[in-house]
């Protein structure tokens, strides 16, 4: 994980920004065959921002966009999953994620802007292409869809280690779940 964020950093210290991220990505040890994987999934979870209306964990709630719908308890499968990702969902606040969702009627639903009206879901932050939608489908179905309440070691996983964005969860698991585990308390980091 550390080596090859680095990599990554190291990569961007060397003076490719921009359009050639991709390619740098995979030019640094990116084992071939993870293209589509969780680690994208998650990427694109991030960077989609599906994680601004879903949460981290993807249980969803209140925020802006409205309430978005729990990942976690969703029944959707796979390919439901990508539809709902690439044509969002009338008249709610989940945004399209393909660009050209409704120009045509042969994409979602076999509507166009026109048709809906005032119910075209809204655009997102950014566009996102059919694999990166596989990948976050993927991403769902495989790290939130039937998961229980959120945990601190998912916490942990999906900031890193140590992260501070986890604490709260942490403060839970000390004080309320810990009934038959007493927790160590005199050293505050392990390890
Ligand atoms: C601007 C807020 C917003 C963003 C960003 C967003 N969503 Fe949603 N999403 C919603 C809302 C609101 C709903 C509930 C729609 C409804 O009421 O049917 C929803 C519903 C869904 C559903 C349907 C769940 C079900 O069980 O029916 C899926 C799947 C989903 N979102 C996945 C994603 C993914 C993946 C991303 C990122 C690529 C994303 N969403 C980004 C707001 C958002």
């Amino acid at each position: 994980m550390k080596a090859r964020h680095y990599a990554l950093a190291a990569a961007l210290l060397a003076g490719s920004i921009g359009a050639g991220t991709a390619t740098m990505r995979l030019a640094h040890g990116q084992p071939a065959g993870t293209k589509g994987g969780a680690d994208e999934g998650k990427r694109v979870f991030m960077r989609a921002n599906c994680m601004g209306c879903h949460k981290w964990h993807g249980g969803g709630g209140g925020g802006y966009g409205g309430d978005a719908l729990s990942l976690r308890n969703t029944q959707l499968d796979q390919e439901q999953i990508v539809e709902t990702v690439s044509c969002g969902r009338p008249g709610t606040g989940m945004p399209h994620f393909t660009r050209d969702a409704y120009d045509q009627n042969d994409r979602c639903f076999g509507l166009t802007k026109k048709d809906l009206g005032d119910n075209v879901p809204p655009e997102p932050q950014i566009f996102l292409r059919p694999n990166e939608i596989e990948a976050v489908a993927n991403y769902v179905v495989t790290h939130l869809k039937g998961k229980g309440e959120p945990t601190l070691p998912e916490c942990l996983d999906f900031f890193g280690e140590g992260s501070r964005v986890c604490n709260v969860l942490k403060m839970n698991e000390e004080s309320g779940g810990g009934a038959q585990a007493p927790s160590p308390s005199g050293q505050g980091h392990g390890g």
